[in-house]
């Protein structure tokens, strides 16, 4: 039985004054239940993570880390730096910096690589373009994303990922995919999963991400195959973050 696991990217929003508001009341509104929870914050609150959430159920994370182990990479961050700082996930491969940085398939599973090197865990984000769902690609498109990952790891270190479908086109939307379409693909993920390992595809987590709120992720949540979500959006307020974590039990 896979625990659910609820994580906040807070992407590019934050200050200390309101991180400090937004951490006490995650911390203090935080039920143990069937959710773990996590934040994904930007780089230079992860020493504040780090005093403010230590000793506390929620854990931290960044939102991306470098390929590289150490050297002349300007504005990169290693993974042993996000160790130091008490990080236990990272997100690779959102979609934001797919589009915006123009991230390939096999960096972002250089990324993943990195990650565990350093004993953190990626969150590895696979997901379709509108244009690519309408086209009928949506299978082709995130199974090829996972496969880059796949390619790199074996099998004890694809056990300890966790993935996350988001739909681009629900990411900051409002339009959410069904329970019933996200199901499906996230099936079709656990499946190509499975074909390296059976033990790894019953392990690994998948969050659904992409306009989740209090009042849809129950539903999501409910579905066989996705286990937790990746949120945006609703996990800039307390209040929302812990209702999708509520919606798990
Ligand atoms: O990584 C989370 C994300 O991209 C979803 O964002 O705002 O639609 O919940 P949002």
């Amino acid at each position: 039985m896979r625990r659910k696991l609820v994580i906040g990217n807070w992407k590019m929003n934050g200050s200390l004054a309101g991180n400090s508001v937004l951490l006490r009341g995650i911390v203090d509104g935080h039920a143990a239940g069937k959710a773990d929870l996590a934040v994904c914050v930007p780089a230079p609150y992860l020493a504040q993570c780090q005093a403010e959430l230590s000793g506390t159920p929620v854990a931290w994370g960044a939102q991306d880390v470098s390929a590289y182990a150490a050297g002349a990479y300007t504005g990169e961050m290693a993974a042993s730096m996000l160790q130091e700082f008490g990080c236990r996930y990272v997100i690779v491969g959102h979609s934001e910096r797919r589009a915006y940085h123009h991230e390939s398939n096999e960096l972002v599973a250089q990324k993943a690589h990195a990650a565990l090197n350093a004993g953190l865990t990626p969150v590895v984000c696979v997901g379709e373009t509108l244009e690519e769902r309408e086209a009928g690609r949506t299978n082709v498109v995130v199974c090829a994303q996972l496969q880059a990952v796949l390619d790199v790891l074996e099998n004890p270190a694809l056990e300890k990922i966790v993935l996350a479908y988001e739909p681009v086109w629900a990411i900051g939307t409002g339009k959410t995919a069904t329970p019933a379409l996200a199901q499906e693909v996230h099936a079709a993920l656990r499946k190509q999963v499975a074909v390296r390992s059976a033990d790894a595809a019953a392990k690994v987590q998948i969050l659904y991400g992409g306009s989740m709120k209090p009042d849809n992720a129950k539903d999501l949540m409910a579905q066989l195959d996705i286990d937790g979500g990746l949120i945006g959006g609703a996990s800039l307020k307390a209040q929302d973050f812990l209702g999708i974590a509520k919606a798990a039990d």
